[in-house]
């Protein structure tokens, strides 16, 4: 059906990164869920398949394992693996997933094909009681590398009291949430204005958050690198960072500084055809624990 062979798993000291992609068979743009689906875009099917490999196979590359669920009809936003649950581990309480309420009605249908999948792996899932809340998954909610900590962005699609709920459920665990509020609608996740490099450095957009929220960060980490609007509007904070690698849409010369300095390799990966839908490599796949 789709060319990304199942990753050979290798005998290696570390273990390769697992990554949860689904392939894009019925990704489509039929509504506005965000500000770049606002244009009139056409959807090359052909293309978008293309580029999902070429993003599977570059992972793969770069020494991940790459799983995937199967599409669903129907559900055209499916592609966007990094929305449905929050996946997490932690010592003492093991591997689980916090399943989503989206604020789309045909992305939050997306919903139990994830969590089923994850249930049929023994992931512990986490239900919360929403009530008029919402939670986008890994859109919103992003882990500091050390997972020590995670940055719960909200104000488009995640709501304050979703971020409350779920930060009241990782309190359980021992697991603090930073939430921080977001203020730029082409920065409506998280995902878009964040970009953990390592446990001392991340990229942002500043531009995309509330005063209050740019201080919370600078308490986080030693070193922010900032991108420009126009940066982080062409999803150049959406990357993946994998084994010294990071895949990103485009490149400038101050991000490869950046990188630079972060020691990353920066690997360009087009996904034009789902910029058209509002996102990008890092909104493409869940990391599994
Ligand atoms: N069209 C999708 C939506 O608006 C894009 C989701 C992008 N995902 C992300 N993690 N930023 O819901």
């Amino acid at each position: 059906m789709f060319a990304c062979r199942p990753s050979v798993r290798l005998a290696t000291i570390n273990p390769m990164p697992r990554l949860l992609l689904c392939p894009p068979n019925y990704f489509d743009v039929v509504d506005q869920k965000n500000l770049y689906m606002a244009r009139d875009s056409v959807v090359d099917r052909v293309k978008a398949l293309s580029q999902w490999e070429t993003l599977c196979n570059v992972l793969q590359q770069n020494g991940c394992e790459v799983e995937t669920i199967d599409p669903v009809e129907g559900l055209e936003d499916m592609v966007f693996a990094a929305n449905q649950v929050f996946a997490g581990e932690k010592t003492g309480y093991g591997k689980f997933v916090v399943p989503s309420r989206m604020v789309y009605a045909s992305r939050h249908r997306e919903v139990p094909f994830y969590a089923a999948w994850f249930r049929a792996r023994d992931y512990q899932v986490i239900d919360l009681d929403y009530g008029d809340d919402y939670l986008e998954g890994h859109g919103d909610m992003l882990w500091h590398p050390d997972g020590s900590r995670i940055y719960g962005g909200y104000g488009f699609r995640s709501t304050l009291g979703g971020v409350e709920k779920f930060s009241a459920a990782m309190s359980k665990m021992g697991i603090p949430v930073v939430p921080l509020r977001l203020v730029d609608p082409y920065c409506y996740h998280l995902d878009t204005c964040l970009c953990p490099l390592n446990n001392d450095a991340a990229l942002i957009f500043p531009g995309a958050y509330s005063a209050e929220a740019v201080a919370s960060l600078h308490q986080f980490w030693k070193r922010i690198h900032l991108l420009t609007a126009d940066e982080a509007h062409h999803f150049m904070g959406n990357g993946i960072v994998i084994n010294g690698s990071y895949i990103t849409p485009y490149m400038t010369s101050q991000l490869q500084a950046i990188l630079q300095e972060e020691g990353l390799a920066p690997v360009i990966v087009d996904t034009s055809e789902f910029e058209k839908a509002g996102g990008s490599c890092f909104c493409m796949k869940t990391f599994l624990p």
